[in-house]
């Protein structure tokens, strides 16, 4: 894992042309190839209990801007944690690899104006019986994945694995018995046809084939019921971006190629709109797309030394705005999402789960150092460098918060309920 080069520093990209990085130049490009170690354990004999209902207020408001709210401190525990859930990602799993603190886990999304419910397994398992909810992206897909079957699991029990395919186990499904309720992970960090290019040997670059979804997930929409799609990070790294009929019409970070540098928002905001425009024809009415929005990586230092994240709790309000890149990785999704759903008809129904501003703000939820166990073990003081993910989140962690909203999304999609703005 320490030589992977995804992990290491990079060196500034072009994009990045805007003054607008503040002292901690994120230091991006920490895209995670890195994140491809599937854990599985065994089952637990005594799944925990916790039911909680969600609220469900009605009324004839507006509905509720989730995105617009702030973390407050909560007293409450998780509602689970390493021992309770089995299938937490070692590289994630942040208590079990010796993180010292537990303040981060300490925190609910509280939006301005109405009361996020708790999450709650029995609510979403009843939403998903009989049904399939699909993630579909990057390793942030998969960490929100990885949440849910947590969550889920402590209203049912651990999940059976049903299936697993492909490298590391990129493309994987689960059932809940209790409810027939199915969770898959589909690996495509582009979300549309690609080429991942080997990291191993000499410049590496992707190919990205804009107009034409992956097949891998696109050809099995018919056995969908919601897709969630969470992308971005990828397209930070360099690439040579196809049109449609095969046409190479730019690329990034590629000044040895004699192409046209186009920087990634547009092939991006392509890649969005191809995924979200084919999930919403194949999928058709009755089904569900929704879009996890750009999430942040929260490296602080400089680009050519290791980044880390170190703070212990959230920024305070008004201490961080979102960057520029994240601000117009944000923009895209949200503008393809909504120009989808107005398309045409009968078609799915598209949701947007607009966390960017809820993961700026939560530079204490990610691994760092405890990406690896137990990283300052055996004495000898702090080691000269340590590989630190400042990317994934912790689980338990802020991206439980995520599933929250997506709890109450497929509410108000499958049994109308309603949030109404007031508190
Ligand atoms: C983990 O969760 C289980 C079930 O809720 C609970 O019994 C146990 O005490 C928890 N462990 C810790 C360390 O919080
Ligand atoms: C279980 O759910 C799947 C959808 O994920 C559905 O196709 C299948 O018919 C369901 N099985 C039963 C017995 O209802
Ligand atoms: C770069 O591309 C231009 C236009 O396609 C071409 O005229 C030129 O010869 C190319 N340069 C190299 C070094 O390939
Ligand atoms: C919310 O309200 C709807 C419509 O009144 C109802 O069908 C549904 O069961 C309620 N959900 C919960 C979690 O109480």
């Amino acid at each position: 894992m320490g030589t992977d080069p995804l992990l290491q520093p990079s060196p500034p990209f072009p994009f990045i042309k805007k003054p607008i990085l503040l002292r901690t130049t994120y230091c991006l490009i920490i895209p995670l190839a890195l994140l491809n170690i599937f854990i599985f354990s065994a089952p637990p004999s005594n799944p925990p209990p916790l039911h909680k209902t969600a609220a469900n207020r009605s009324g004839g408001g507006r509905r509720c801007d989730f995105a617009d709210g702030r973390w407050v401190p909560d007293p409450g525990v998780p509602q689970y944690n390493d021992t309770s859930c089995t299938t937490i990602k070692s590289g994630q799993n942040c208590m079990a690899q010796g993180r010292p603190d537990t303040g981060y886990l300490h925190w609910r999304w509280q939006p301005a104006a109405c009361r996020l419910p708790a999450f709650s397994g029995e609510s979403f398992l009843r939403l998903l019986a009989n049904k399939h909810i699909a993630f579909v992206g990057d390793s942030l897909a998969r960490n929100q994945m990885e949440s849910l079957l947590c969550l889920l699991s402590t209203a049912s029990g651990p999940p059976d694995l049903i299936y697993r395919r492909g490298d590391e186990d990129k493309f994987r499904r689960w059932v809940f018995p209790s409810h027939n309720a199915t969770v898959s992970i589909y690996w495509s960090p582009f979300l549309v046809k690609g080429v991942e290019k080997s990291f191993a040997e000499g410049k590496m670059h992707n190919k990205l084939y804009l107009d034409t979804a992956d097949e891998r997930w696109a050809a099995e929409l018919g056995g969908i019921d919601v897709v969630v799609f969470s992308a971005g990070h990828w397209f930070l790294l360099p690439g040579v971006f196809y049109g449609g009929g095969g046409e190479v019409f730019g690329c990034h970070h590629c000044a040895e190629l004699n192409l046209t540098d186009t920087g990634f928002f547009h092939a991006f905001r392509m890649a969005v709109r191809t995924a979200v425009t084919t999930a919403v024809r194949k999928l058709g009415q009755g089904k569900m797309a929704a879009v996890t929005t750009f999430s942040p990586a929260h490296f602080e230092g400089e680009w050519d030394k290791a980044g880390a994240c170190e703070r212990k709790e959230p920024f305070r309000e008004g201490e961080k705005e979102m960057e520029y890149m994240d601000r117009e990785m944000w923009k895209i999704e949200l503008e393809e999402a909504a120009a989808a759903a107005a398309g045409a008809s009968p078609a799915a129904r598209v949701e947007v789960l607009d966390v960017t501003r809820m993961a700026v703000m939560r530079p204490d939820g990610h691994p760092g150092p405890y990406m690896h166990a137990m990283p300052f073990a055996g004495g000898g003081g702090v080691k000269e460098r340590v590989q630190n993910d400042c990317v994934h989140w912790c689980l338990p962690g802020p991206i439980d918060a995520w599933n929250e909203i997506l709890l109450v999304l497929m509410g108000m999609w499958r049994e109308g309920w309603e949030l109404v703005t007031s508190l």
